[in-house]
């Protein structure tokens, strides 16, 4: 394949990079079709012609080769949450995953694990949304701010927030979490417990007896077992198991 280029006025051909094709093998499952099982699809996706990272990947297929295959996605910037799955092994956010270079290594992606699927690469987060609602994420008190304005914060205060306000919900640190896989009805996920953990020690907040209260059972929390995958790969850097082990500190002290 030849490209014309134009330099001092004249046309002059030069020949394109050779195609670097690799291969994606995607999970696919479609609830028109629920007798058909899931299935791995090949796609190949020359990376001369295609951004930098999984993400670009995937819009490329759906553009270019296969416009069913779905997934969701909407910041393409790490900020949104919406495009968690798993890939090569890890549950990562697509538009922060760089595509492994090496075209004759295969890269697989499916859909973050042990989560009922809704479509291909899109899980159904309903019951993960309703958990995070359970644990009323939203600030809580009685008293009016002295100026009748604002709820003051000193700094050193706003400072314990840092590494949780930051959490985008992805779902891929509680999708990785073995005792959330087996519990997931009860247990409520680090992700959700980091959030939990966040409002408890928000010095603004006055509803931390009732939020310690909430978590004081068996199931909600105690099904952590200390395994960290959920802080191994959280896209965003952050620690929700040490959050959790916080947690279990403070209700130990009550
Ligand atoms: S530390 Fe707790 S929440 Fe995190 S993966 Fe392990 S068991 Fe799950
Ligand atoms: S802690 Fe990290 S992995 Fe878990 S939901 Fe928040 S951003 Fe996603
Ligand atoms: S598209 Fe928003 S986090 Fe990836």
């Amino acid at each position: 394949m030849f490209n014309v280029i134009f330099k001092r006025g004249l046309a002059t051909e030069v020949k394109a990079a050779a195609p670097r094709l690799k291969t994606f093998k995607i999970y696919r499952w479609s609830p028109d079709t629920p007798a058909e099982k899931p299935r791995l699809q090949e796609y190949k996706v020359d990376l001369n012609q295609c951004g930098p990272m999984v993400l670009d990947a995937l819009i490329k297929i759906k553009n270019e080769q296969d416009p069913t295959l779905t997934f969701r996605r909407s910041c393409r910037e790490g900020i949104c949450g919406s495009c968690a799955m798993n890939i090569g092994g890890r549950n990562t956010l697509a538009c922060l995953c760089r595509i492994d270079q090496n075209e004759n290594k295969q890269t697989k992606i499916y859909p973050l694990p042990h989560m009922y699927i809704v479509r291909d690469l899109v899980p159904d987060l309903t019951h993960f949304y309703k958990q995070y609602k359970s644990i009323q994420p939203y600030l809580q008190r009685e008293k009016v701010p002295e100026d009748g304005k604002e709820n003051l914060q000193s700094i050193a205060d706003r400072k314990k927030l840092d590494g949780l306000y930051e959490c985008i919900l992805c779902a891929c640190c509680s999708t990785s979490c073995p005792s959330y896989w087996w519990n997931q009805e009860q247990y409520l996920g680090p992700a959700v417990l980091m959030q939990a953990y966040r409002w408890l020690i928000d010095s603004r907040d006055e509803a931390s007896g009732i939020r310690k209260q909430m978590l004081q059972n068996s199931m909600s929390l105690y099904r952590c077992h200390t395994i960290m995958n959920c802080t191994r790969t959280c896209p965003k850097g952050l620690n929700p198991g040490r959050a959790i082990a916080e947690i279990k500190k403070a209700l130990a002290m009550d």
